[in-house]
């Protein structure tokens, strides 16, 4: 069994084994192979968080589908404005297209109420949501429904597996929890 962490000031404990992420990814990627064959979708993973969960379903495709990055963040520079900005755009034509949204966790939900009408707005052809994690008591835009979630989880803070604490964790190979 994987030891705890210490990420700057906090330590963390593991959680949610690599066995357990593979399995429930594969799971996911063949929802997603019956759901959308002959659809040809395009997947939108949002960064930074989502990169390594976007790879893992990805290669877990055998349909035609595609795949584009945004980056979005709910700050710029030091200062939080409470508002998601585009950090980097969407360079792909979304018309007539099968879109799923790639996210690494839907928390409260913030990030992507502001992001869909952006969706919406490029006339796709449908429009879901795939999550590695759901914090389910802690959403408040119930606009926001996954339609695929590999897991949900307890409202604690989590890292590994493409999250980050501050800057620092992604690279952990499973999912850490707040230690307590
Ligand atoms: P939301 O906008 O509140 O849904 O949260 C969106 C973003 O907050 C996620 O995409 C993550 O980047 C970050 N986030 C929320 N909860 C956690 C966590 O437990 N660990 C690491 N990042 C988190
Ligand atoms: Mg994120």
């Amino acid at each position: 069994m994987a030891q705890e962490v210490t990420i700057h000031d906090k330590t963390f404990v593991p959680y949610i084994t690599t066995e357990e992420i593979a399995e429930r990814i594969a799971d996911m990627a063949a929802q997603i192979n019956a759901d959308y064959a002959g659809r040809n979708p395009l997947l939108i993973a949002i960064l930074n968080g989502s990169f390594i969960f976007a790879a893992d379903l990805f290669r877990g495709l055998t349909i035609d589908a595609g795949i584009s990055f945004v980056k979005l963040a709910s700050y710029l520079g030091t200062s939080s404005t409470g508002k998601v900005v585009t950090a980097i755009g969407m360079d792909a034509n979304l018309t007539d297209r099968h879109i799923i949204i790639v996210e690494d966790i839907v928390d409260t939900g913030k990030t992507l109420h502001e992001f869909l009408p952006e969706i919406y707005g490029r006339n796709p052809a449908s429009v879901s949501i795939a999550t590695f994690l759901t914090k389910p008591s802690a959403l408040k835009y119930e606009d926001v429904k996954a339609k695929y979630t590999a897991f949900e989880i307890e409202n604690k803070f989590v890292v590994g597996y493409g999250l980050d604490y501050d800057g620092y964790g992604r690279n952990l190979p499973c999912l850490y929890i707040l230690k307590g």
